[in-house]
């Protein structure tokens, strides 16, 4: 079986971050989305993996690579890491999902695919989901992921037969009124059929190629659509709160590790990381929460569910529930800054004393709260 990515697309509700930078890039816990994406693939047995990649195609290719760097992973889970391959599938415009099926054609054939929407997250494996599909080859020709959702409104819904949970009678996406509240979870089975269907459906009101309709013409046309309910979390990163919410779900798992300089004067408590060539000096660390590589803490409190990526910089600051990309600095703020997501290369600083002034030099699209 294949892996086919979604790594396109314009990010529009995480902007400003993502005018300069892939949403699939944001790090929870200090690592993109899009890597989660790809271990959960590769601990599903799937190796050799096609990304859709968009406008961002350069930042992307340069993160993932050849897939050497999850080496490291390959190894932990006993699969050799020549084993991987990573195609890049270039799609020149987000037309939609099912669109992106069409064009990643040629790098499908005729196998057996998984379709992994590069902004997803979940908690459990799929390797069990996979195998089934695998084995139900001639039985079953889509498999797709249902979650009971509070705001279905938000996400492609599915109504089950009421009297057979086992069979989708319909499929709807972003409905104002929804039929259930089973969201269409963003990792998706196929076999080669999905080609006819891609290929029948017309634009949606949003003018994309909806996979949601794609799946809805094989239910349409006899296809054996299977629906499976997932228990554990799961999370469709694309906005601030969920982004927040995913890095204390992934912080909460955090095993332990101090390899950077702790000072004597600092305390740290609970499940903390603090990477090689960190240092934490005169503050406080309550966990769960990672300082990445070439971190400053000084004269700080980094409260739990903190994700700092590396070369940041806080002095005489108090950070909590928040996720800090790389290179940033927070320097003399006094009130405590929590629910934050701050991008890469950014300032937050202390005005000099007069004039007594806020000053701002913000990105469109930016939000600051100010007390
Ligand atoms: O997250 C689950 C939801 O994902 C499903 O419940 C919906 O049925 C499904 O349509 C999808 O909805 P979204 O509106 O959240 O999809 P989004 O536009 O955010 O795209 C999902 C991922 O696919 C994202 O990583 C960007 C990428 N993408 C998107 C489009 C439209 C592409 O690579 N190419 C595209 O053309």
């Amino acid at each position: 079986m294949k892996g086919l990515i979604l790594s396109g697309g314009k990010g529009t509700r995480l902007r400003p971050l993502t005018y300069t930078s892939a949403k699939q890039l944001v790090p929870v816990a200090n690592k993109p989305v899009l890597f989660y994406a790809i271990e959960t693939l590769l601990e599903a047995g799937i190796f050799d993996i096609g990304i859709i990649v968009g406008d961002t195609r350069d930042e992307v290719k340069q993160a993932v690579g050849d897939g050497s760097r999850f080496a490291g992973f390959a190894s932990k889970i006993g699969l050799d890491a020549l084993e991987i391959r990573i195609t890049y599938i270039y799609q020149e415009a987000p037309l939609g999902l099912a669109h992106a099926v069409k064009v990643a054609q040629p790098f499908l054939g005729r196998d057996r695919f998984v379709m992994y929407l590069g902004d997803n997250m979940i908690e459990e494996s799929i390797r069990p989901l996979v195998e089934k599909f695998r084995l139900a080859e001639g039985d079953c020709n889509c498999q797709i992921l249902l979650k009971e959702v509070e705001n279905p409104q938000s996400y492609g819904v599915a109504e089950l037969d009421a009297t057979n949970s086992n069979r989708v009678v319909r499929l709807v996406e972003k409905p104002r009124e929804p039929v259930s509240n089973l969201a269409l979870v963003g990792i998706y089975m196929f076999d080669h059929n999905v080609f006819e269907a891609v290929n029948a459906i017309k634009p949606s009101w949003r003018n994309e190629l909806e996979i949601t309709d794609a799946i809805q013409y094989l239910v349409n046309a006899g296809f054996i659509v299977q629906p499976q309910q997932v228990r554990g979390w799961w999370v469709d990163t694309g906005k601030q709160a969920d982004m927040l919410e995913v890095n204390r779900l992934i912080l909460d798992r955090l095993e332990p590790q101090i390899e950077g300089v702790v000072d004597r004067d600092s305390q740290i408590n609970g499940k903390v990381v603090v990477a090689k060539t960190a240092e934490i000096i005169n503050s406080v660390v309550r966990g769960p929460a990672i300082i990445g590589e070439h971190c400053r803490i000084v004269n700080s409190y980094i409260g739990p569910f903190t994700s700092i990526n590396h070369h940041c910089t806080i002095i005489g600051s108090e950070v909590e529930h928040s996720i800090i990309m790389e290179n940033s600095q927070i320097l003399e703020i006094h009130g405590r800054i929590e629910d934050s997501l701050i991008g890469r290369n950014v300032v937050v600083e202390k005005s000099p004393i007069k004039p007594k002034a806020f000053k701002l030099l913000l990105g469109d699209n930016s939000r600051v709260g100010i007390l």
